[in-house]
């Protein structure tokens, strides 16, 4: 998988030398700090990053950039030629953070610098804290992309629609009728707790790739390639920060970059996907079930209960870099029918309080303040005659991890 990936970034850099270089998208974002909790990102800080980003830019490292915000997430979106992973362009990213950052603490917004976890920067910012889609293409004669951008939930949210962007024809006309489509599309499928990833085929192995994402707190949804010839099609940001961290830092708050057209989903199609406000973990305290509502960036910011958790989609045409938008998609009245839907399961989830299956379940509260309390209440559990004696399973053997 891994020898084919680099086999693909060779023929792409050998047609590179022949019709022109490559462009990369990379969408870096981080919760620096916000304005009153955990509700917006503040426009000053967004001012500090931009300010960094144009220096970047009059020094040639970046072509174009966008900055914005998903909620309390500080977004930079980047176009340049400097391919995937590139040092100068996370440093870019983190000096933006940093001087947000000063601001932030400046201005006393609440959890200022927090998903910046090392000081320590090494080229790149991966594992230190932000979140990171970057991907890499020859543009197209003309380049549509959708950048999608959630708050108050983790990457594992975009599973379900980038199946049915990708694989579901009640979702996309085009895998159907678009012979472009018609091969399909290859899912790589991340194991977040293993650090292992597998590629899988659809629909050949459709059922296969429902059995793993169907448990998006574990199996995340990397890239999508199209068949044949792997062209990137979208990419997600993976970072699970209660994993790097080891301890409760705040949901994960994912963005995802998806092609459009020409032998892609269209943008109607990609958007379609987000129509049905499916259930995400995240929300409160990052431990609870609610719907996903698809919102404008005017309404970018979480209020109800710190949410419900949202995402806000841009459109950008790219044209040699340049990032020509943004379009804000979700920015229309085809989309109130989903809001309201999504109020009414938000008040229906509500209802349950403390109680699963709003609560996240005990594997995924592990990382929360919940351990804490069960450490304290354990001295007071007695011992009580069953009956019978339980079969213990602990919980990876569930899921199916392998320890030794
Ligand atoms: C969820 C989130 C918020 C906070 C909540 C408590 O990702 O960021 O829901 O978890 O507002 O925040 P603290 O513990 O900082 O008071
Ligand atoms: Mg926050
Ligand atoms: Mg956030």
């Amino acid at each position: 998988m891994r020898i084919l990936t680099l086999l693909h970034t060779y023929i792409v850099h050998m047609v590179l030398g022949l019709s022109g270089r490559t462009t990369t998208i990379s969408v870096i974002k981080a919760d620096i700090g916000s304005l009153v909790g955990h509700h917006r990102v503040h426009p000053d800080t967004i001012l500090a990053a931009s300010r960094v980003l144009a220096e970047a830019k009059r020094n040639g490292i970046i072509k174009s950039f966008y900055v914005t915000n998903a909620g309390d997430d500080l977004q930079l979106i980047m176009a340049h030629f400097k391919g995937v992973d590139n040092p100068e362009v996370h440093e870019v990213a983190w000096n933006a953070f940093k001087e947000a950052t000063k601001v932030a603490k400046e201005l006393g917004l609440y959890a200022a610098g927090q998903d910046l976890l090392s000081d320590a920067f090494s080229g790149n910012v991966r594992g230190l804290g932000p979140g990171v889609a970057e991907m890499e293409f020859v543009e197209r004669p003309s380049e549509p992309i959708v950048i999608f951008m959630a708050d108050k939930t983790e990457p594992g949210a975009f599973n379900l629609p980038l199946f049915r962007i990708f694989a579901d024809p009640f979702n996309t006309a085009g895998l159907v009728i678009d012979p472009r489509l018609h091969n399909g599309f290859t899912f790589e499928i991340l194991d977040v707790y293993e650090g292992k990833a597998v590629e899988l085929n659809a629909p050949d192995e459709m059922y296969d790739i429902l059995a793993l994402i169907g448990t998006p707190g574990r199996y995340v949804i990397k890239r999508v390639y199209r068949r044949p010839d792997r062209e990137i099609a979208a990419v997600v940001s993976s970072e699970r920060l209660s994993l790097i961290a080891g301890r409760y830092v705040g949901k994960d708050d994912p963005v995802m970059i998806v092609r459009a057209q020409s032998g892609f989903p269209a943008v109607g199609e990609i958007l379609e996907a987000f129509s049905f406000p499916h259930l995400v973990a995240g929300w409160m305290r990052g431990s609870h079930y609610g719907p996903l509502m698809p919102v404008s960036l005017r309404d970018s910011k979480v209020t109800r209960f710190d949410g419900p958790p949202r995402v806000v989609a841009l459109g950008f045409q790219v044209k040699n870099g340049e990032l020509i938008g943004p379009a804000d998609l979700f920015d229309d009245p085809a989309f109130d029918e989903t809001r309201r839907l999504a109020q009414i399961i938000a008040d229906y989830m509500r209802r349950h309080g403390p109680f699963m299956p709003h609560r996240l379940g005990p594997e995924e509260m592990e990382y929360t303040t919940l351990p804490e309390v069960l450490r304290k209440l354990a001295p007071r559990f007695k011992p009580v005659e069953l009956g019978y004696k339980p079969i213990v399973r602990r919980s990876e053997e569930l899921t199916g991890a392998q320890h030794d």
